[in-house]
């Protein structure tokens, strides 16, 4: 019996990771529309001196903030004592949970493009993901702080229009420090044809005083630069500020059969990794208990091992489908320990 499991064990896994880049490639078509866009992300030029070690603790504060963000819309997180990884999700409060999940699912798996760099942050369409090697929960503005105008601009006969409304807009958007979790969206009519929609969103970790500088920077970058666009947003340490011609934040709310991830495919999702995660998890059971017995491992390498279980063990492994495709094929391109989680995961399957 126990032998029977190790082989289970040795030739199910490979086969398992196998098995999903084969199907990748047919799904990653059927499934192009269902990932929130990717707005910004920005990654610190040092790097970390030990990314190995950073790595774990930076999988285990991705994990804490997972258990938080889905439930209460924002966490932070702060894992190991040497070597310290510090987290902070935000979903944007329009978001259902359901979508909040699903946006930080997909900021998750991209965000660890940025290791081993010590700090990233990505803006997605409905949430933020940070990670650093410091506690930067309350920072409101930096260096890296980035607005982006969108290219179409509104017509020439409605432009002094647009200008005093959206101006009026992004102003009254910019006291969301005021507002319960220092949320606001609000719209304009600018001619019969033509609403702007706008919505403005700092961390909950920040005081109202960081708030306020947060938005009032990210305003200015847009009265100032981005007129007369259809489309504009300010992406900050600490908030983000947006206004569009498209109803951006009604889509999430109005419709939950209407949004864009239709409950079919989300029960399929749902279901597939359900399983592909439950084998892995008995799997890598199966193969921790083998390796356990068969060798003797050095102090430190076991206790490093033992805590990726840890982690895997814990984690709940519902990371959509497509998403579970692109982590895997990045990695077996790349074939280097820094791709978060799931590289973590595949080194640690084929030793080092
Ligand atoms: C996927 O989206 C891209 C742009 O986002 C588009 O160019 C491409 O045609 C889409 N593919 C499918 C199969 O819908
Ligand atoms: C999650 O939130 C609860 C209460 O809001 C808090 O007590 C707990 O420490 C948080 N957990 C994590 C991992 O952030
Ligand atoms: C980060 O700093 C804030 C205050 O600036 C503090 O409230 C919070 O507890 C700190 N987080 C950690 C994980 O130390
Ligand atoms: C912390 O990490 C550094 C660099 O990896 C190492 O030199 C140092 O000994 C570690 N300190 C502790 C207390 O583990
Ligand atoms: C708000 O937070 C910032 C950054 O942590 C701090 O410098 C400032 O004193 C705080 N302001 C108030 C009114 O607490
Ligand atoms: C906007 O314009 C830039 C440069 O003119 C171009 O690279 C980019 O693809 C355009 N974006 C869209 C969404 O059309
Ligand atoms: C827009 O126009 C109204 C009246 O025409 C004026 O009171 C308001 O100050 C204008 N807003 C801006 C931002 O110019
Ligand atoms: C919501 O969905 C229902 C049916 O699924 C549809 O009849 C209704 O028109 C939709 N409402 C909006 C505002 O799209």
């Amino acid at each position: 019996m126990p032998t029977l499991s190790l082989i289970i064990a040795g030739r199910m896994l490979p086969s398992l990771l196998l098995l999903l880049l084969l199907t990748c490639s047919s799904s990653a078509a059927a499934a192009n529309n269902s990932s929130p866009a990717i707005f910004l992300s920005v990654c610190v030029d040092t790097q970390t001196q030990n990314a190995q070690a950073f790595d774990v603790n930076f999988v285990d504060a991705m994990e804490k903030i997972y258990q938080n963000v889905t439930t209460s819309g924002f966490a932070t997180s702060s894992s190991g004592s040497n070597l310290t990884v510090y987290g902070l999700g935000q979903c944007f409060n329009y978001l259902s949970p359901v979508n909040c999940q699903l946006c930080y699912s997909q900021s998750r798996v991209k965000l660890p493009h940025c290791l081993p760099s010590t700090a990233g942050r990505i803006y997605l369409d409905g949430c933020f993901l940070e990670y650093a090697d410091k506690n930067v929960s309350s920072h409101a503005v930096d260096s890296a702080d980035a607005y982006a105008c969108g290219n179409t601009t509104v017509d020439k006969s409605l432009q002094l229009q647009f200008v005093n409304r959206t101006s009026d807009l992004v102003i009254s958007l910019s006291m969301a420090y005021q507002e319960k979790e220092y949320y606001q969206v609000g719209s304009v009519q600018v001619s019969p044809d033509l609403t702007v929609y706008g919505m403005a969103q700092c961390w909950r970790s920040l005081n109202a005083s960081g708030c306020r500088n947060c938005l009032e920077k990210g305003r200015d970058n847009i009265l100032d630069r981005c007129f007369p666009s259809m489309e504009a947003k300010a992406m900050n340490a600490g908030c983000f500020l947006r206004y569009s011609t498209e109803p951006f934040y009604l889509h999430e709310t109005v419709n939950d059969s209407g949004s864009h991830w239709s409950s079919a495919k989300r029960s399929v999702i749902i279901a597939v990794t359900t399983i592909l995660g439950a084998l892995i998890v008995v799997g890598l059971v199966l193969l921790w208990k083998k390796r356990g017995s068969a060798f003797s491992y050095s102090e430190g390498v076991s206790a490093r091992n033992k805590k990726f279980m840890k982690s895997i063990i814990k984690s709940h492994l519902s990371y959509k489908y497509d998403d579970l495709c692109k982590a895997t094929s990045n990695f077996s391109q790349n074939n280097k320990l820094g791709q978060g989680g799931f590289g973590a995961v595949y080194k640690w399957l084929h030793g080092s």
